[in-house]
Protein backbone atom coordinates (compact mmCIF):
# COMPACT_ATOMS: atom_id res chain seq x y z
CA UNK A 1 0.00 0.00 0.00
CA UNK A 2 1.32 3.60 -0.50
CA UNK A 3 1.74 6.12 1.43
CA UNK A 4 -0.68 8.48 0.15
CA UNK A 5 -3.20 5.63 0.97
CA UNK A 6 -1.47 5.20 4.37
CA UNK A 7 -2.23 9.45 4.82
CA UNK A 8 -5.42 9.64 3.46
CA UNK A 9 -7.32 11.85 5.66
CA UNK A 10 -10.12 10.46 7.85
CA UNK A 11 -12.61 10.79 9.82
CA UNK A 12 -12.63 8.06 12.47
CA UNK A 13 -15.65 7.20 15.25
CA UNK A 14 -14.59 6.05 17.94
CA UNK A 15 -16.60 4.00 20.53
CA UNK A 16 -15.56 3.99 23.79
CA UNK A 17 -13.04 6.93 23.56
CA UNK A 18 -13.75 7.68 27.75
CA UNK A 19 -12.88 4.47 29.34
CA UNK A 20 -9.43 3.20 29.67
CA UNK A 21 -8.09 2.03 25.76
CA UNK A 22 -10.68 4.36 24.41
CA UNK A 23 -8.81 8.00 26.08
CA UNK A 24 -5.46 6.64 25.05
CA UNK A 25 -6.29 5.51 21.90
CA UNK A 26 -7.94 9.31 21.35
CA UNK A 27 -5.13 11.03 22.26
CA UNK A 28 -2.20 8.34 20.80
CA UNK A 29 -4.58 9.30 17.14
CA UNK A 30 -4.36 13.10 18.05
CA UNK A 31 -0.34 12.97 18.35
CA UNK A 32 0.00 10.45 15.12
CA UNK A 33 -2.54 11.31 12.74
CA UNK A 34 -3.31 15.11 13.46
CA UNK A 35 -5.10 15.74 10.30
CA UNK A 36 -7.65 13.13 11.12
CA UNK A 37 -10.98 14.23 12.85
CA UNK A 38 -12.43 12.03 15.82
CA UNK A 39 -15.70 11.47 16.89
CA UNK A 40 -16.25 9.86 20.51
CA UNK A 41 -19.15 7.82 21.24
CA UNK A 42 -19.83 6.95 24.49
CA UNK A 43 -22.50 6.80 27.07
CA UNK A 44 -20.91 7.30 30.20
CA UNK A 45 -20.77 3.93 32.28
CA UNK A 46 -18.78 4.71 35.55
CA UNK A 47 -15.67 3.18 33.58
CA UNK A 48 -16.28 6.55 31.28
CA UNK A 49 -14.75 9.70 32.99
CA UNK A 50 -14.62 12.60 30.55
CA UNK A 51 -11.44 13.47 32.20
CA UNK A 52 -9.60 10.89 31.00
CA UNK A 53 -9.84 13.49 27.68
CA UNK A 54 -9.54 16.65 29.26
CA UNK A 55 -6.11 17.95 27.55
CA UNK A 56 -6.95 16.57 24.42
CA UNK A 57 -10.71 17.09 23.91
CA UNK A 58 -10.92 20.56 22.27
CA UNK A 59 -10.04 21.66 18.45
CA UNK A 60 -12.43 21.16 15.55
CA UNK A 61 -10.86 17.53 14.97
CA UNK A 62 -12.58 16.20 17.98
CA UNK A 63 -16.20 16.07 18.72
CA UNK A 64 -17.75 14.12 21.55
CA UNK A 65 -21.28 12.55 21.47
CA UNK A 66 -23.00 11.26 24.84
CA UNK A 67 -24.92 7.99 23.77
CA UNK A 68 -25.13 4.72 23.75
CA UNK A 69 -24.13 2.20 20.79
CA UNK A 70 -27.58 -0.15 20.86
CA UNK A 71 -29.23 3.43 19.67
CA UNK A 72 -29.38 2.53 16.55
CA UNK A 73 -30.70 6.06 14.77
CA UNK A 74 -27.78 7.72 16.22
CA UNK A 75 -25.09 5.65 15.47
CA UNK A 76 -26.51 5.28 11.68
CA UNK A 77 -25.75 8.94 11.51
CA UNK A 78 -22.36 8.94 13.21
CA UNK A 79 -21.24 6.53 10.72
CA UNK A 80 -22.34 8.09 7.65
CA UNK A 81 -20.50 11.13 8.56
CA UNK A 82 -17.28 9.36 9.47
CA UNK A 83 -15.01 7.06 7.51
CA UNK A 84 -14.27 4.49 9.81
CA UNK A 85 -15.49 2.91 12.90
CA UNK A 86 -12.66 1.78 16.04
CA UNK A 87 -15.77 0.11 18.11
CA UNK A 88 -13.82 -0.18 21.42
CA UNK A 89 -17.23 0.58 23.74
CA UNK A 90 -18.31 -2.63 26.47
CA UNK A 91 -18.50 -3.60 29.26
CA UNK A 92 -15.37 -4.65 30.69
CA UNK A 93 -14.75 -6.30 33.98
CA UNK A 94 -15.49 -10.08 34.16
CA UNK A 95 -16.24 -10.08 37.98
CA UNK A 96 -19.08 -7.62 37.41
CA UNK A 97 -20.14 -9.95 34.42
CA UNK A 98 -20.17 -12.61 37.29
CA UNK A 99 -22.73 -10.20 39.02
CA UNK A 100 -24.84 -9.68 36.44
CA UNK A 101 -24.39 -10.79 32.62
CA UNK A 102 -27.50 -8.59 31.39
CA UNK A 103 -25.80 -4.94 30.65
CA UNK A 104 -22.62 -7.33 29.36
CA UNK A 105 -24.80 -9.07 26.33
CA UNK A 106 -27.21 -5.88 25.66
CA UNK A 107 -23.72 -3.85 24.79
CA UNK A 108 -21.37 -6.20 23.74
CA UNK A 109 -23.32 -7.99 21.65
CA UNK A 110 -26.95 -6.34 20.52
CA UNK A 111 -24.57 -3.14 20.67
CA UNK A 112 -22.02 -4.74 18.50
CA UNK A 113 -24.54 -5.75 16.48
CA UNK A 114 -26.27 -2.42 16.19
CA UNK A 115 -23.20 -0.98 14.62
CA UNK A 116 -22.55 -3.99 12.28
CA UNK A 117 -25.76 -3.44 10.52
CA UNK A 118 -25.35 0.53 10.68
CA UNK A 119 -21.80 0.20 9.31
CA UNK A 120 -23.66 -2.58 6.61
CA UNK A 121 -26.29 0.29 5.25
CA UNK A 122 -23.64 2.94 5.02
CA UNK A 123 -20.36 1.21 4.13
CA UNK A 124 -22.01 -0.32 1.29
CA UNK A 125 -23.86 2.39 -0.08
CA UNK A 126 -20.74 4.13 0.19
CA UNK A 127 -18.71 1.40 -1.19
CA UNK A 128 -15.85 2.35 1.75
CA UNK A 129 -15.35 2.03 5.37
CA UNK A 130 -13.71 -0.37 7.73
CA UNK A 131 -14.78 -1.57 11.24
CA UNK A 132 -11.89 -2.49 13.67
CA UNK A 133 -13.47 -4.23 16.39
CA UNK A 134 -11.56 -4.89 19.85
CA UNK A 135 -11.90 -8.15 21.13
CA UNK A 136 -9.88 -10.26 23.70
CA UNK A 137 -7.63 -12.99 24.36
CA UNK A 138 -10.45 -14.07 27.26
CA UNK A 139 -12.11 -15.44 24.28
CA UNK A 140 -9.76 -18.07 23.57
CA UNK A 141 -10.19 -19.38 27.54
CA UNK A 142 -8.04 -20.73 29.75
CA UNK A 143 -4.17 -22.25 29.54
CA UNK A 144 -3.09 -24.82 31.85
CA UNK A 145 0.20 -23.50 33.93
CA UNK A 146 2.09 -26.53 33.33
CA UNK A 147 2.93 -26.04 29.87
CA UNK A 148 3.95 -22.39 29.58
CA UNK A 149 5.31 -22.63 25.94
CA UNK A 150 1.30 -23.17 25.14
CA UNK A 151 -0.12 -20.17 23.56
CA UNK A 152 -3.03 -19.31 21.58
CA UNK A 153 -3.22 -18.37 17.76
CA UNK A 154 -5.61 -16.50 15.79
CA UNK A 155 -6.77 -20.25 14.77
CA UNK A 156 -7.12 -22.01 18.01
CA UNK A 157 -11.06 -22.66 19.09
CA UNK A 158 -12.93 -19.85 21.28
CA UNK A 159 -13.87 -21.17 24.24
CA UNK A 160 -14.60 -18.56 26.77
CA UNK A 161 -15.62 -19.45 30.36
CA UNK A 162 -17.09 -16.39 32.36
CA UNK A 163 -20.17 -14.29 31.19
CA UNK A 164 -17.77 -11.02 29.98
CA UNK A 165 -15.53 -13.56 27.95
CA UNK A 166 -18.81 -15.45 26.15
CA UNK A 167 -20.22 -11.93 25.18
CA UNK A 168 -17.11 -10.57 23.39
CA UNK A 169 -16.49 -13.85 21.71
CA UNK A 170 -20.67 -13.85 20.39
CA UNK A 171 -19.99 -10.16 19.25
CA UNK A 172 -16.42 -10.97 17.59
CA UNK A 173 -18.14 -14.29 15.82
CA UNK A 174 -20.86 -11.50 14.90
CA UNK A 175 -18.36 -9.64 13.18
CA UNK A 176 -16.93 -12.44 11.58
CA UNK A 177 -20.18 -13.07 9.93
CA UNK A 178 -20.78 -9.39 8.93
CA UNK A 179 -17.57 -9.86 6.74
CA UNK A 180 -18.09 -13.56 5.54
CA UNK A 181 -21.67 -12.66 4.69
CA UNK A 182 -21.65 -9.44 3.44
CA UNK A 183 -18.63 -8.87 2.40
CA UNK A 184 -18.26 -5.97 5.32
CA UNK A 185 -14.45 -4.42 5.71
CA UNK A 186 -14.17 -5.45 9.27
CA UNK A 187 -10.69 -5.99 11.00
CA UNK A 188 -10.48 -8.40 14.79
CA UNK A 189 -7.97 -7.66 17.54
CA UNK A 190 -7.71 -10.02 20.79
CA UNK A 191 -5.58 -8.32 22.95
CA UNK A 192 -3.79 -9.06 25.93
CA UNK A 193 -4.65 -7.62 29.74
CA UNK A 194 -3.69 -3.51 28.99
CA UNK A 195 -2.07 -1.36 31.53
CA UNK A 196 -1.20 2.20 31.70
CA UNK A 197 -2.52 5.87 32.66
CA UNK A 198 -6.55 6.42 33.23
CA UNK A 199 -7.66 2.83 34.07
CA UNK A 200 -10.45 2.28 35.95
CA UNK A 201 -9.12 1.27 39.14
CA UNK A 202 -11.72 -1.82 39.29
CA UNK A 203 -8.86 -3.81 36.99
CA UNK A 204 -6.06 -5.46 39.04
CA UNK A 205 -3.22 -2.95 38.45
CA UNK A 206 -4.95 0.32 39.27
CA UNK A 207 -6.86 -1.00 42.14
CA UNK A 208 -4.02 -2.41 43.83
CA UNK A 209 -1.71 0.79 43.04
CA UNK A 210 -4.45 2.97 44.32
CA UNK A 211 -4.84 0.93 47.35
CA UNK A 212 -1.34 1.18 48.69
CA UNK A 213 -1.39 4.54 48.12
CA UNK A 214 -4.12 5.05 50.30
CA UNK A 215 -2.58 2.94 52.53
CA UNK A 216 -5.14 0.09 52.42
CA UNK A 217 -3.98 -3.74 51.79
CA UNK A 218 -4.68 -5.52 48.16
CA UNK A 219 -7.09 -8.16 47.62
CA UNK A 220 -4.91 -11.27 45.99
CA UNK A 221 -7.63 -13.78 44.55
CA UNK A 222 -6.89 -17.86 45.79
CA UNK A 223 -3.25 -18.79 45.63
CA UNK A 224 -2.63 -15.78 42.86
CA UNK A 225 -0.81 -18.60 40.58
CA UNK A 226 -2.63 -16.92 37.40
CA UNK A 227 -0.90 -15.57 34.62
CA UNK A 228 -1.37 -12.34 32.75
CA UNK A 229 0.33 -11.02 29.77
CA UNK A 230 0.41 -7.08 30.39
CA UNK A 231 0.93 -4.96 27.43
CA UNK A 232 1.29 -1.46 27.63
CA UNK A 233 -1.68 0.53 26.42
CA UNK A 234 0.27 2.84 23.56
CA UNK A 235 1.17 -0.37 22.19
CA UNK A 236 -2.47 -1.65 21.70
CA UNK A 237 -3.21 1.61 20.23
CA UNK A 238 -0.19 1.39 17.74
CA UNK A 239 -1.46 -2.26 16.87
CA UNK A 240 -5.00 -1.32 16.49
CA UNK A 241 -3.79 2.23 14.09
CA UNK A 242 -2.13 -0.73 12.08
CA UNK A 243 -4.71 -2.77 11.52
CA UNK A 244 -6.49 0.23 10.28
CA UNK A 245 -4.41 1.32 8.15
CA UNK A 246 -2.91 -2.44 7.13
CA UNK A 247 -4.86 -4.93 8.18
CA UNK A 248 -6.21 -8.12 5.89
CA UNK A 249 -9.97 -7.55 5.30
CA UNK A 250 -11.61 -10.18 7.73
CA UNK A 251 -8.05 -10.95 9.44
CA UNK A 252 -8.07 -12.03 12.81
CA UNK A 253 -4.81 -10.65 14.85
CA UNK A 254 -4.00 -11.83 17.88
CA UNK A 255 -2.06 -8.73 20.10
CA UNK A 256 0.30 -9.70 23.40
CA UNK A 257 3.51 -8.38 24.52
CA UNK A 258 5.46 -11.85 25.52
CA UNK A 259 5.23 -10.39 29.03
CA UNK A 260 3.51 -12.81 31.14
CA UNK A 261 3.61 -12.61 35.16
CA UNK A 262 1.38 -14.43 37.81
CA UNK A 263 -0.24 -12.23 40.15
CA UNK A 264 2.19 -12.81 42.77
CA UNK A 265 4.41 -11.58 40.61
CA UNK A 266 2.45 -8.82 39.76
CA UNK A 267 1.55 -8.19 43.49
CA UNK A 268 5.46 -7.93 44.34
CA UNK A 269 6.69 -5.67 41.86
CA UNK A 270 4.02 -3.42 43.26
CA UNK A 271 4.57 -3.72 46.41
CA UNK A 272 8.41 -3.32 45.69
CA UNK A 273 8.13 0.24 44.12
CA UNK A 274 5.50 1.55 46.11
CA UNK A 275 7.74 0.42 49.27
CA UNK A 276 5.26 -1.46 50.87
CA UNK A 277 5.42 -5.02 52.53
CA UNK A 278 4.04 -8.28 52.18
CA UNK A 279 1.66 -8.04 55.02
CA UNK A 280 -0.13 -5.63 52.71
CA UNK A 281 -1.58 -8.18 51.05
CA UNK A 282 -4.75 -9.45 51.46
CA UNK A 283 -5.61 -12.85 50.30
CA UNK A 284 -9.41 -13.46 49.58
CA UNK A 285 -11.73 -16.12 47.81
CA UNK A 286 -11.27 -16.84 44.43
CA UNK A 287 -12.81 -15.54 41.40
CA UNK A 288 -15.72 -17.81 40.42
CA UNK A 289 -14.24 -19.75 37.05
CA UNK A 290 -10.63 -18.05 37.53
CA UNK A 291 -9.51 -18.86 34.18
CA UNK A 292 -5.53 -19.76 34.85
CA UNK A 293 -3.45 -18.31 31.95
CA UNK A 294 -3.98 -15.99 29.09
CA UNK A 295 -1.39 -16.18 26.48
CA UNK A 296 -1.27 -15.27 22.78
CA UNK A 297 1.06 -16.07 19.77
CA UNK A 298 1.75 -12.17 18.32
CA UNK A 299 3.51 -13.20 15.52
CA UNK A 300 1.00 -12.74 12.71
CA UNK A 301 0.48 -9.03 13.27
CA UNK A 302 4.45 -9.10 14.13
CA UNK A 303 5.33 -10.76 10.76
CA UNK A 304 2.09 -9.04 8.22
CA UNK A 305 2.37 -5.73 8.90
CA UNK A 306 5.74 -5.29 11.22
CA UNK A 307 4.07 -4.40 14.29
CA UNK A 308 6.20 -4.60 17.50
CA UNK A 309 5.32 -4.37 21.18
CA UNK A 310 7.84 -1.13 21.93
CA UNK A 311 6.49 0.45 25.71
CA UNK A 312 5.65 -2.52 27.64
CA UNK A 313 9.22 -3.62 28.75
CA UNK A 314 8.99 -4.20 32.66
CA UNK A 315 10.41 -3.15 35.22
CA UNK A 316 10.30 0.59 32.96
CA UNK A 317 6.87 0.28 31.80
CA UNK A 318 5.30 -0.45 35.68
CA UNK A 319 6.94 2.24 36.71
CA UNK A 320 6.01 4.32 34.52
CA UNK A 321 2.36 3.77 35.20
CA UNK A 322 2.79 3.75 38.93
CA UNK A 323 4.39 7.11 38.70
CA UNK A 324 1.29 8.27 36.37
CA UNK A 325 -1.26 7.20 39.49
CA UNK A 326 1.35 9.05 41.91
CA UNK A 327 1.26 11.90 40.03
CA UNK A 328 -2.57 11.79 39.34
CA UNK A 329 -3.50 11.48 42.85
CA UNK A 330 -7.08 13.64 42.32
CA UNK A 331 -8.25 11.44 38.91
CA UNK A 332 -8.02 8.30 41.19
CA UNK A 333 -9.55 10.05 44.11
CA UNK A 334 -12.45 11.15 42.19
CA UNK A 335 -12.95 7.87 40.75
CA UNK A 336 -13.20 5.58 44.12
CA UNK A 337 -14.79 8.09 45.86
CA UNK A 338 -17.69 8.07 43.17
CA UNK A 339 -19.76 4.92 42.17
CA UNK A 340 -16.63 2.84 42.86
CA UNK A 341 -17.48 2.60 46.09
CA UNK A 342 -20.54 1.02 46.34
CA UNK A 343 -19.00 -1.56 43.87
CA UNK A 344 -16.19 -1.99 46.17
CA UNK A 345 -18.25 -2.42 49.20
CA UNK A 346 -20.08 -5.32 47.65
CA UNK A 347 -16.74 -7.17 46.25
CA UNK A 348 -14.86 -7.09 49.32
CA UNK A 349 -16.35 -4.93 52.22
CA UNK A 350 -15.30 -2.18 53.60
CA UNK A 351 -11.46 -1.44 54.48
CA UNK A 352 -10.63 -2.00 58.09
CA UNK A 353 -11.32 1.64 60.02
CA UNK A 354 -13.44 2.68 56.84
CA UNK A 355 -17.01 3.88 57.84
CA UNK A 356 -18.71 3.58 54.93
CA UNK A 357 -20.11 6.75 54.64
P1 LIG B 1 -13.32 0.50 29.85
O1 LIG B 1 -14.29 -0.25 30.69
O2 LIG B 1 -12.24 1.27 30.52
O3 LIG B 1 -14.10 1.53 28.89
C1 LIG B 1 -15.26 1.17 28.20
C2 LIG B 1 -15.89 2.45 27.66
O4 LIG B 1 -17.07 2.07 26.92
C3 LIG B 1 -16.36 3.41 28.76
O5 LIG B 1 -15.96 4.73 28.44
C4 LIG B 1 -17.87 3.29 28.75
O6 LIG B 1 -18.55 4.47 29.17
C5 LIG B 1 -18.14 2.94 27.29
N1 LIG B 1 -19.41 2.21 27.11
C6 LIG B 1 -19.83 1.12 27.79
N2 LIG B 1 -21.05 0.74 27.37
C7 LIG B 1 -21.40 1.62 26.38
C8 LIG B 1 -22.54 1.74 25.55
N3 LIG B 1 -23.57 0.88 25.63
N4 LIG B 1 -22.56 2.74 24.64
C9 LIG B 1 -21.53 3.62 24.54
N5 LIG B 1 -20.42 3.55 25.31
C10 LIG B 1 -20.36 2.55 26.22
O7 LIG B 1 -12.74 -0.58 28.83
P2 LIG B 1 -11.26 -0.74 28.24
O8 LIG B 1 -10.45 -1.51 29.18
O9 LIG B 1 -10.80 0.58 27.75
O10 LIG B 1 -11.58 -1.69 26.99
C11 LIG B 1 -11.92 -1.16 25.72
C12 LIG B 1 -12.20 -2.31 24.75
O11 LIG B 1 -11.03 -3.12 24.63
C13 LIG B 1 -13.31 -3.25 25.19
O12 LIG B 1 -14.03 -3.64 24.05
C14 LIG B 1 -12.58 -4.43 25.80
O13 LIG B 1 -13.35 -5.61 25.71
C15 LIG B 1 -11.35 -4.48 24.93
N6 LIG B 1 -10.15 -5.07 25.55
C16 LIG B 1 -9.68 -4.56 26.74
C17 LIG B 1 -8.51 -5.10 27.29
C18 LIG B 1 -7.95 -4.57 28.60
O14 LIG B 1 -6.99 -5.16 29.11
N7 LIG B 1 -8.45 -3.48 29.14
C19 LIG B 1 -7.85 -6.15 26.64
C20 LIG B 1 -8.37 -6.64 25.43
C21 LIG B 1 -9.52 -6.08 24.90
O1 LIG C 1 -7.06 -10.41 28.90
C1 LIG C 1 -7.73 -9.27 28.46
C2 LIG C 1 -8.75 -8.85 29.49
O2 LIG C 1 -8.01 -8.33 30.60
C3 LIG C 1 -9.74 -7.82 29.00
O3 LIG C 1 -10.50 -8.37 27.94
C4 LIG C 1 -10.68 -7.38 30.14
O4 LIG C 1 -11.55 -6.36 29.70
C5 LIG C 1 -9.82 -6.85 31.27
O5 LIG C 1 -10.65 -6.52 32.37
C6 LIG C 1 -8.78 -7.89 31.70
O6 LIG C 1 -9.41 -9.02 32.34
P1 LIG C 1 -8.79 -9.70 33.65
O7 LIG C 1 -9.88 -10.40 34.37
O8 LIG C 1 -7.57 -10.48 33.33
O9 LIG C 1 -8.31 -8.37 34.44
P2 LIG C 1 -8.41 -7.95 35.99
O10 LIG C 1 -7.60 -6.73 36.14
O11 LIG C 1 -9.81 -7.94 36.49
O12 LIG C 1 -7.66 -9.16 36.73
C7 LIG C 1 -6.33 -9.49 36.41
C8 LIG C 1 -5.92 -10.66 37.31
O13 LIG C 1 -5.85 -10.18 38.66
C9 LIG C 1 -6.92 -11.79 37.31
O14 LIG C 1 -6.22 -13.03 37.35
C10 LIG C 1 -7.72 -11.59 38.59
C11 LIG C 1 -6.72 -10.94 39.53
N1 LIG C 1 -7.32 -10.00 40.50
C12 LIG C 1 -8.13 -9.02 40.03
C13 LIG C 1 -8.70 -8.11 40.89
C14 LIG C 1 -9.62 -7.03 40.36
C15 LIG C 1 -7.03 -10.11 41.86
O15 LIG C 1 -6.30 -11.02 42.28
N2 LIG C 1 -7.62 -9.23 42.73
C16 LIG C 1 -8.45 -8.23 42.29
O16 LIG C 1 -8.96 -7.45 43.12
Amino acid sequence: MTDTLLNVDRHLLITGGCGFIGSNFVRFIRAQRPAWRITNLDSLTEAGNLQNLADVAVGEHYRFIKGNICDRALVERLIDECTDIVHLAAETHVDRSIMDAGPFVQTNVVGTQTILDAALKVFKARSSGRLVFASTDEVYGSLPLDTMSERFTEDSPLRPNNPYSASKAAADMMVRAYHETFALDCVVTRCCNNFGPNQFPEKVIPLFVTNLLEGHSVPLYGDGKNVRDWIHVEDYCSALLAVLERGHSGATYNVGANNERSNLELTHELLRLLGCGPEMVRHVPDRLGHDLRYAIDAGKLECELGWQAERSAWPAALERTVKWYQDNESWWRAVKSGAYKDYYKRQYGLFEGESGE
